[in-house]
């Protein structure tokens, strides 16, 4: 099978897979106590921690906040947000965002909450800063925003616009799903509030990260039972999934191991960044063939930026046809043991006001690192059979 759908859920590197069973083998315990087994469990799950920590470029290990998905953790995040601000404060969110940037925000209107959208233009598909900065007033308390879109692929300049929002005395959102498993996490560069991204979609299990700046975190009331204060377990209910915060510990020595050539590669910037050029690199070779074939069918109209830049976009690639559904375009592909997928993605503000809801949403081809030529080649054969 030729896998496309990696925007859906990415394939779990087996280092990854390897600290899961590593750790319910050989250290299957609760951590806390004194006996050794729990303190070697402790080790590995403070180790991998420690490996996420320079995966985001935190400052420090307790920024990072572990639970089962994005949209779970922004939910958290929201309610512990939302209990420090007044009726009438204000959150901007965009139309572009993946829901889960936006229905946590959106529920805070019961209590008061006022929230304002920043659209994109239909004639770009872009978002201005220019628009958002009417949305921002003296109220404004948080804007969220997407890093990089799940349809549209497009890079969206998180530093730029974070300053741009800090001048205006309010925090950032980032939802970092869509970019984390094609480009470097450096949020001490974009100087970001709160960032999150799910593992599920970089290499590793079901599972997702919120990063949030340290001061900020301490002073926002938790999320847990009243005696844990310390971070980043209040806001962590209950126990998080050790096994899976290994994988995820994995996932980055394989990111190192990619980056430096041979395995067992020091966890360190040097290797990330080295591993990240080389993924935007040949990410980009394989954007590039395939919209220059389709390019070649008028019928095709490609939702986002018709362009392979690496800086531009990532090779998340949506398009629509003139005349067939996005689903029955998917459905043909099916048969050739291409795994594409059609739909709104949960960008359901962003396929209603570009008027896809009618063609069944957009035709996603997403694709990671590990795709190759030869699963593009395969896949502009399939399409060939089908335009
Ligand atoms: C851009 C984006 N944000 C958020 C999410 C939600 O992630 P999770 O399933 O971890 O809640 C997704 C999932 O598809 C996504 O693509």
């Amino acid at each position: 099978m030729v896998f496309m759908d990696n925007a859906g859920g990415s394939q779990t590197v087996r280092h990854a897979l390897d600290a899961i069973s590593d750790f319910l083998i050989h250290s299957d315990v609760q951590l806390g106590a004194s006996y050794a087994t729990s303190v070697r469990a402790a080790d590995k799950v403070q180790s991998a921690t420690a490996a996420i920590q320079t995966y985001l470029n935190a400052a420090h290990a307790d920024e990072v906040v572990l639970g089962p998905s994005s949209t779970a953790l922004v939910r958290i995040l929201s309610q512990c947000l939302s209990q420090t601000w007044q009726p009438g404060d204000e959150v901007v969110i965009t139309d572009v965002d993946h829901e889960t940037n936006r229905s946590a925000w959106l529920a805070l209107q019961q209590q008061g909450i006022v929230i304002k959208t920043w659209q994109i233009r239909p004639d770009d598909m872009t978002l201005h800063s220019e628009d958002l900065l009417p949305l921002l007033t003296e109220r404004t308390r948080l804007v969220c925003f997407t890093h990089v879109s799940n349809i549209l692929g497009s890079i969206h300049p998180v530093a730029e616009w974070t300053q741009l929002v800090h001048e205006h005395g309010a925090q950032v959102c980032v939802d970092g799903v869509a970019h984390a498993p094609h480009r470097l996490l450096d949020v001490a560069a974009w100087d970001v509030d709160y960032y999150y991204f799910s593992t599920y979609k970089t290499f590793g299990p079901h599972q997702a990260v919120l990063y949030g700046k340290r001061h900020l975190l301490q002073a926002l009331p938790g999320h847990n039972h009243d005696f844990i204060q310390s971070l980043p377990y209040k806001f962590q209910p209950g126990n998080v999934n050790y096994e899976l915060c290994c994988a995820m510990g994995g996932v980055v020595q394989y990111l190192c191991d990619l980056g430096a050539g041979p395995a067992a590669a020091e966890i360190n910037r040097a290797n990330l960044i080295q591993a990240h050029q080389w993924i935007a690199e040949h990410e980009a070779q394989l954007l590039q063939r395939l919209l220059d074939y389709l390019n070649t069918v008028p019928a095709i109209r490609i939702i986002g930026l018709p362009t392979a830049d690496p800086k531009r976009r990532v090779a998340t690639l949506s398009l629509v046809h003139d005349t067939l559904s996005s689903a029955a375009i998917v459905q043909q592909v099916d048969r050739h043991h291409i795994g594409i997928r059609f739909g709104d993605f949960y960008a359901v503000e962003l396929i209603n006001n570009l008027g896809l809801r009618p063609k069944q949403g957009v035709v996603r081809i997403s694709l990671a690192h590990y795709n190759t030529m030869q699963d593009v080649n395969q896949l502009m054969a399939a399409l060939k059979t089908v335009f």
